[in-house]
């Protein structure tokens, strides 16, 4: 069974990544963006934007402003960052970004020169209405500057990075073939082992996992791979519900540079 889903996902993945059809220029309609959430959210929301410039939370759909609250309120919740004159970042398997604009919210308030960078293998998947993850996300990324969306295996990509987000890297074998893969891209303790390899060195990466099993197998590969982290445990954003609990941990790269520092 194994062999014969390994096969079709490999078919698929290659006439994908061949073709690269998507329609052209997708977009949403906006929607109205007040009074989505109640008393106790709403003062979580009105602090963020206090902390936050909120200039590209606007103009999108409610689902997708939750989305990007959920992404800031969760950065900002359990990720400390050092403010730099300039920051490059990634993001490893952004998927179609659709919360490229909480992650440029936040990084954009530790830098005067922020460069954001998503990469995904699976860049030229399907949605039902005919648009790639690709096309999708080049509407979420409208208008954030110097912001890129690179659709590549992260395997074979080389730049190092001041931070590194990872939302929910496969760990196990079967969502990984789920999410329609083929098994030659399964390779999550080389995956890690190069991610880490990215970041300079000072530089921090925020990992999270889907369950408290993902996160142990995830703490598991860290230590084979000789990594020091720290467990942050379960993280919370009641911005958007989602099925499985989520655990997040934070790398930091040996050493310090500290050239680049604001005053
Ligand atoms: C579970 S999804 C998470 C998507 C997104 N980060 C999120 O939180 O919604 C994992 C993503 O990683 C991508 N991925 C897996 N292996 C990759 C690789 N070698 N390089 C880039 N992206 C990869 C997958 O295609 C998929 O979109």
């Amino acid at each position: 069974m194994k062999i014969f889903y390994n096969l079709k996902n490999k078919i698929d993945f290659f006439l994908r990544k061949k073709l690269k059809f998507s329609l052209q220029n997708y977009e949403e309609t906006s929607e109205n963006l007040s009074n989505l959430f109640g008393d106790e959210l709403k003062q979580r929301e009105n602090d963020l934007k206090k902390k936050y410039n909120f200039e590209f939370m606007s103009n999108m759909t409610q689902l997708n402003y939750k989305e990007n609250l959920y992404m800031l309120d969760v950065l900002d919740k359990y990720f400390r960052i050092n403010p730099y004159e300039s920051i490059n970042v990634l993001d490893i398997g952004c998927k179609n970004w659709c919360y490229v604009r909480g992650q440029y919210t936040f990084f954009q308030k530790y830098c005067h020169n922020l460069e954001l960078k998503g990469i995904e293998v699976d860049a030229y998947r399907l949605y039902w209405n005919l648009f790639s993850r690709y096309e999708v996300a080049k509407f979420y990324k409208r208008d954030l500057k110097n912001t890129r969306y690179i659709p590549k295996d992260f395997m074979k990509y080389d730049e190092k990075f001041d931070y590194i987000t990872w939302f929910l890297p496969f760990v196990r074998e079967y969502p990984h073939m789920r999410w329609g893969l083929p098994l030659d891209l399964y390779k999550p303790k080389e995956m890690l082992w190069h991610a880490y390899f990215s970041l300079k060195t000072g530089g921090k990466m925020f990992i999270v996992n889907q369950s408290e099993v993902e996160y142990d197998i995830q703490k598991e590969l860290l230590e084979a791979c000789a990594i020091p982290y720290v467990g942050k445990g379960e993280i919370i954003s009641d911005f958007l519900p989602h099925k499985y609990r989520r655990f997040a941990i934070v790398v930091t790269k040996k050493g310090s540079d500290d050239t680049k520092w604001l005053e």
